[in-house]
């Protein structure tokens, strides 16, 4: 099984370029275009959020005709700069997110599962596990219980290790969210998007250890000082997307330079 992440598009409803001419959709375009080319047995793409900039139903037309072109089904999931109801008509043709409520929603890809979690409150930074979420993912949970799972959530759960930027991911209901998936040896890993960085770690819960890992944002990469405590400045990072691949039991995280 071979799932690709792509996040942090930061799309725009005329596509303007950014302060520094990057053309976001070109970018997002790259990734497509990469992934049909060089991995056509792909079994599916999340976007982990920051699909738009803007919010406007123009912004997500633009990812939905990109992300057409991908030789797999593709999933979005809302980040900061979303806004809930216009993401959720412009994918509502795709039938998997929910018609009302957080953009919270499960699919089986083969042998994996992937549940996509929705840290979105709007107008603000910083994310938020709602208690409505965690009754839906423990229920989830439950229910699938011999199901691989790969949890995605736009707002890293988890300490990154980069100074200062643990207060902007998911600052409420952090501990509720491994309250859940304590008992659940099944989810293998939790992958987000929302730092622009690409970064991997292991993670200690009572069913064991599991992997937690971000990934390069589309739109630009953040630097962040793995010494000091400087961040946000744009990096001379490459851009990048995340392979995930499931073998033998085993979930493994992938970079590929674009
Ligand atoms: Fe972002």
């Amino acid at each position: 099984m071979l799932i690709a992440q792509i996040s942090d598009c930061h799309l725009t409803k005329d596509n303007a370029c950014d302060e520094r001419g990057v053309d976001r959709l070109a970018q997002l375009q790259r990734a497509v275009d990469f992934l049909q080319e060089q991995w056509p047995e792909l079994d599916a793409v999340v976007v982990s959020g920051d699909v738009s900039d803007d919010g406007t139903a123009a912004s997500y037309a633009q990812a939905k005709d990109a992300l057409a072109h991908l030789p797999c089904p593709a999933f979005v999931l809302p980040g900061n700069h979303d806004l809930r109801e216009p993401m959720r008509t412009a994918f509502a043709a795709q039938g998997y997110l929910p018609a009302q409520g957080p953009l919270c929603y499960a699919q089986r890809i083969g042998d994996l599962q992937i549940v996509a979690l929705d840290s979105l409150e709007e107008g603000q930074v910083a994310g938020v596990f709602c208690e409505q979420q965690a009754t839906w993912l423990e229920g989830q949970l439950k229910a699938s219980a011999e199901t691989p799972t790969l949890v995605f959530v736009h707002h890293p759960p988890f300490a990154t290790g980069l100074t200062g930027v643990d207060e902007i991911c998911l600052r409420e209901g952090r501990e509720r969210f491994w309250e859940v998936l304590a008992p659940h040896p099944q989810v293998l890993g939790v992958a987000s998007g929302h730092i622009h960085h690409a970064m991997s770690a292991v993670h200690h819960r009572t069913a064991g250890a599991l992997l937690v890992s971000t990934c390069q944002g589309l739109a630009c990469q953040f630097h962040h000082d793995l010494i000091g405590d400087a961040m946000g400045g744009a990096s001379i990072d490459p851009l990048a997307l995340r392979l995930f691949k499931y073998a033998d039991g085993q979930l493994s995280a992938h970079l590929r330079s674009l």
